[in-house]
């Protein structure tokens, strides 16, 4: 039998959406609907084998080649920049990526910026393409603390419904750059696999397409 495509998921929500995508597609796993805290699941009829994986190392998972093909997103793609072929926007887990702040926020150009943010990469490019110069403070989480706590001046970070924002008296600024979820593919791996990942391409967009059509 022909070796089975390897797929890492984002574990959470996302994951569980983009799962049933998959399964819509015909690429199923009953194994994977049972609740348990097994991390890899198979389903040889379907030829898959699916890892559950910390959404911020899908990408490293598929650019090693440990997975075929993965579903990142695109957040984790501009910060890490890994070496992998994004193939489809799957248009799942919508949010922005934005420099947010005090509502009375204004930039003072005689100071350095404090950006507080777990995407200093994506912060430092910006930020350069303005020319302003930042001091990044890396935090890996409840980044929208820091200008509460004067830890910062404003942060970079992800906002999907706005809520954490306000609920913290804070607001965006500016939009750097839309998010959402990408299917990723193993560069050396690919052309091996090309026909099957080919094939699963097309069946996400056909599902994809009836999704959005307004019939
Ligand atoms: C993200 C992000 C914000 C929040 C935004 O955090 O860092 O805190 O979601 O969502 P909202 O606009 O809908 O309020 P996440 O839930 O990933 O947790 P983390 O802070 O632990 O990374």
């Amino acid at each position: 039998m022909a070796e089975m495509l390897s797929i890492a998921l984002p574990k959470g929500r996302l994951g569980e959406k983009v799962f049933e995508l998959f399964s819509q597609a015909g690429y199923d796993c009953p194994e994977l609907r049972r609740a348990n805290r097994k991390l890899i699941f198979e389903n040889p009829e379907a030829g898959v084998r699916y890892f559950w994986v910390k959404p911020s190392d899908v990408a490293i998972y598929v650019e090693r080649g440990a997975a075929d093909i993965g579903v990142a997103g695109k957040d984790i793609l501009l910060e890490q920049a890994p070496e992998v072929y994004e193939l489809l926007d799957l248009g799942l887990g919508r949010c922005r990526m934005c420099v947010a702040g005090p509502r009375s926020f204004r930039d003072d150009y005689a100071r350095t910026l404090r950006v507080a943010t777990k995407f200093p990469h994506i912060a430092r490019t910006y930020y350069g393409s303005l020319s302003r110069p930042i001091d990044i403070i890396e935090l890996p989480g409840s980044i929208e603390l820091a200008p509460l706590a004067g830890l910062s001046d404003v942060i970079v970070d992800i906002v999907e419904t706005g809520r954490t924002l306000e609920d913290n008296g804070l607001a965006p600024l500016t939009d750097i750059v839309p998010i959402s979820a990408r299917l990723i593919a193993n560069k050396a791996r690919y052309p091996f696999r090309e026909a099957e990942i080919r094939t699963l391409c097309t069946r996400l967009e056909e599902i994809l397409k009836d999704e959005r059509s307004p019939l």
